[in-house]
């Protein structure tokens, strides 16, 4: 922990394949911002089996997350990063929050009504808790500050409204976080319909770019990608969907504004357009891939940062919810 510095705090699900939406939304902030903040990143296992894993695959896709972070440029020396479960606070300031947080409140949340819609055989309690443990994640570490994406953004009112709450009820005790979103990344839409976030569990695949996508995959996605009538080339989201979704994924992989997007394509046709941001996307995931492939050889060296990781996370953690267990009236040894 480095002094004077404000704490980020961010996580994602080891569930399906990631997205570029996920990459756009939210590792490209976790990346950016990890010098100027103390940072924990976790890999929400405990999330991922609201709806019902496999457990081998579990597994397997929480090791290659943290591989995937490390590959996008996140410093397991300089961020926390680490699993979600190995600290067992998360669980427990969960079902203390969970006294501070309305069932109509949780019923009420869009992504619960979506996974129940979509998991209809098995809606389970963690499946309306969930956003209760992600309100736990967040403010066991003091996050002053969240890297998501536009999905997230009710989850972390909430997280916001039961912090108030249980201040208001006891004495200052957490801190109330803020959101922090990409300009342009928020919301990536889906290929084959971009009113449509991207999403990991698209019915349509053509829909979603994985980040394990090899280019010939990606470049025949995007020439698929669906676009508007007309044939410029420029940002507007109401009435050029497609076409502004293309550019936003394309800006943030080249890392140029929208603008500069819209001048290198002035004249261009939908076609080689729509080539060329397939390309630019390739072109960025084919380092990363190769190097969490490199360093999902080591599962030795991925251990022990997880290891050491895990034990300051429980430390940091373990404060946050002792303070917690005495305000409440829990007996001390
Ligand atoms: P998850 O795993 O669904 O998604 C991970 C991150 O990717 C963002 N995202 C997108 N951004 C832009 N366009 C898209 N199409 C798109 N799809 C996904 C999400 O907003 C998210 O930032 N509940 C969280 C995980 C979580 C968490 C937390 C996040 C657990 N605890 C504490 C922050 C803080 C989730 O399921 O994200």
């Amino acid at each position: 922990m480095q002094d004077g510095k404000k704490t980020l705090y961010s996580a994602i699900q080891p569930t399906n394949n990631l997205t570029i939406g996920n990459y756009l939304g939210a590792i490209k902030n976790m990346t950016a911002l990890q010098n100027d903040y103390n940072c924990f990143y976790a890999v929400a296992d405990m999330h991922a089996i609201t709806v019902r894993q496999q457990p081998a695959e579990l597994r397997a896709k929480t090791l290659s997350l943290i591989a995937l972070y490390i590959a996008c440029g996140i410093d397991p020396e300089k961020c926390t990063l680490y699993v979600q479960s190995h600290v067992p606070a998360h669980a427990q300031l969960a079902w203390v929050l969970n006294t501070f947080t309305y069932v109509g409140e949780m019923e009420r949340m869009t992504q619960f009504k979506d996974k129940s819609a979509r998991h209809a055989d098995n809606i389970n309690m963690g499946l309306m808790d969930y956003p209760v443990l992600m309100a736990a994640d967040i403010l066991l570490y003091g996050a002053d500050y969240v890297p998501v994406g536009e999905d997230q953004r009710q989850h972390l009112e909430i997280t916001r409204d039961i912090a108030q709450r249980f201040n208001n009820a006891y004495s200052p005790t957490f801190t109330v976080p803020e959101g922090i979103f990409m300009k342009v990344g928020a919301k990536i839409g889906d290929l084959q319909s971009p009113d449509k976030k991207m999403s990991k569990s698209a019915e349509n695949p053509n829909g979603s770019v994985f980040l394990s996508d090899d280019k010939d995959t990606i470049i025949r996605k995007f020439k698929r990608a669906v676009t508007d009538s007309g044939s410029e080339i420029y940002y507007d989201p109401v009435n050029k969907a497609g076409i502004s979704n293309l550019l936003g994924i394309y800006s943030v992989f080249s890392d140029k504004t929208v603008q500069e997007a819209e001048r290198d394509f002035c004249g261009v046709g939908y076609g080689e357009f729509k080539l060329a941001v397939g390309e630019a996307v390739a072109e960025k995931l084919a380092p990363i891939q190769r190097e969490q492939a490199r360093l999902l050889e080591d599962k030795q060296y991925l251990n022990e940062i997880l290891k050491k990781n895990s034990e300051y996370a429980s430390r940091t953690a373990g404060r946050t919810l002792a303070k917690v267990y005495k305000k409440i009236g829990f007996y001390q040894l």
